[in-house]
């Protein structure tokens, strides 16, 4: 690496041509070697949120007056993301970047919202289940407020009765995840929730990975806990679109039941030279390709593409688990009934059987709590590549057991 500014321009081709090679370094994630990072819904899925991103690339969601068409295309995304996550009228909602922003705003609103409501409140505290995603401690680092962790239960499922005991004069916003990260498992949205009615607390629903997948797998028959607004209580979501939407990336949804909260959630400021600022959401300037690719991959896919293609994943995992629960001393951990699982064993180290697995080219992931190899989020890349993934297992099932691969004590890491 050079610290040199490039003294000359270089030409496209040769621009384009190293970018291609850089690539090169990069896990295969289109050959289903990764459960992270990425989601893909299907090549044309693809193409199309390409497309509407490039006729947005220059476009400035900041401005709605000099493009309202990108205002309206954000407006049809939060109104039919609403629709299928129960939102009543008064419901409303923003794009963000990601599942970190609406988290970090669904705090912020939350800290807001509780200046008003809980006015002796001088240091707030958000009550989360152990198992609730970093964003939420990112969020309270950034905004001055302080999370209480509080252990799950043996099903690694929030446990209600210790958030309960957990809440003092100084909570104001409780959360719960649909499903959560680290194993898969929906919180019990509706105990939480009747928790927060009583306690006159803020409730967050972090649904970042099953907002979009969540719904479809329950109209397929799977068994999905009420999770969203149709919860009375639930008073924000998170929702991402470029999980399990299938969209470009930096899209995410922050949704509020009650679109009088608003003003919590909305920074303005006129003690400038320039006039009023108003801003919902954490950036300035905003892209306009991932709200058009959103636009564009939601009404291409709609309701039945979207349930062709859970249903697609969801065999896929079904298939997964039935092959790992077959392997001798193999155990999913939690009862996931998503598209996110992991895998431990008492019989043998699992590092070492991740280690035999990262031999055969795949890009394992262990998790810390407990120790076990975590398969991300599937997607479509990982339903043609189950069996090879099956019978690799195995084998390095038996390298591990053997003690002819050892285990490595790698940094658990997720993001880093
Ligand atoms: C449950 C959950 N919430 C929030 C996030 C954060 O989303 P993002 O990476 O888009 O900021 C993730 C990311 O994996 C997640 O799994």
């Amino acid at each position: 690496m050079t610290n040199r500014f490039p003294p000359r321009g270089r030409t496209r081709e040769d621009v384009l041509a190293e970018l291609e090679a850089r690539k090169d370094e990069d896990v295969d994630w289109r050959g289903g070697r990764i459960g992270l990072y990425t989601h893909f819904g299907g090549d044309d899925v693809l193409e199309i949120a390409k497309d509407a991103s490039r006729m947005y690339f220059s476009e400035n969601a900041l401005g709605p007056r000099a493009f309202p068409s990108l205002a309206r295309l954000e407006n049809d995304v939060i109104a039919w993301t609403l629709g299928l996550l129960n939102g009543g009228d008064d419901a409303a909602g923003s794009m963000t970047s990601g599942g970190t922003e609406s988290i970090l705003m669904g705090v912020k609103t939350a800290r807001d919202w509780a200046r008003d409501t809980h006015p002796g409140v001088k240091e707030p505290v958000v009550v989360a289940p152990y198992s609730a995603h970093p964003a939420f401690n990112k969020a309270a680092h950034y905004l001055g407020v302080e999370v209480k962790r509080v252990p799950v239960g043996d099903d690694f499922r929030a446990d209600a009765d210790r958030m309960a005991e957990a809440i003092d004069d100084r909570t104001v916003m409780l959360v719960a995840s649909a499903p959560q990260f680290a194993h898969g498992v929906i919180d019990p949205v509706s105990d939480i929730a009747e928790l927060a009615r009583d306690r006159n607390l803020w409730l967050h629903v972090d649904a970042c990975v099953g907002g979009f997948i969540a719904p479809f797998a329950r109209e397929l028959g799977r068994p999905v806990p009420p999770f969203d607004f149709s919860v009375p209580g639930v008073m924000s979501m998170s929702a991402d679109l470029h999980k399990y939407g299938f969209t470009a990336k930096g899209a995410s949804t922050l949704l509020l039941s009650d679109r009088a909260h608003r003003a919590y959630q909305v920074f303005e400021f006129d003690e400038w030279p320039r006039g009023h600022y108003a801003s919902p959401t954490i950036p300035g300037s905003r892209p306009g390709g991932p709200i058009a690719a959103a636009w564009a991959v939601l009404s291409y896919l709609g309701r039945d593409g979207y349930l062709r293609i859970a249903g697609e994943i969801l065999d896929a995992v079904d298939r997964l688990k039935a092959g790992i629960a077959a392997i001798d001393g193999l155990e999913i951990v939690g009862d996931p009934p998503l598209t996110i699982l992991s895998y431990t064993s008492e019989d043998y180290d699992i590092l070492a059987v991740a280690e035999a697995m990262t031999n055969r080219g795949w890009f394992v992931t262990p998790s810390a709590d407990p120790r076990a190899i975590h398969m991300g989020m599937l997607t479509m890349t990982h339903a043609p590549v189950v069996d090879r993934y099956l019978s690799d297992l195995a084998r390095s099932v038996e390298e591990a057991r053997s003690g002819t691969v050892e285990a490595v004590e790698r940094a658990v890491t997720y993001g880093g």
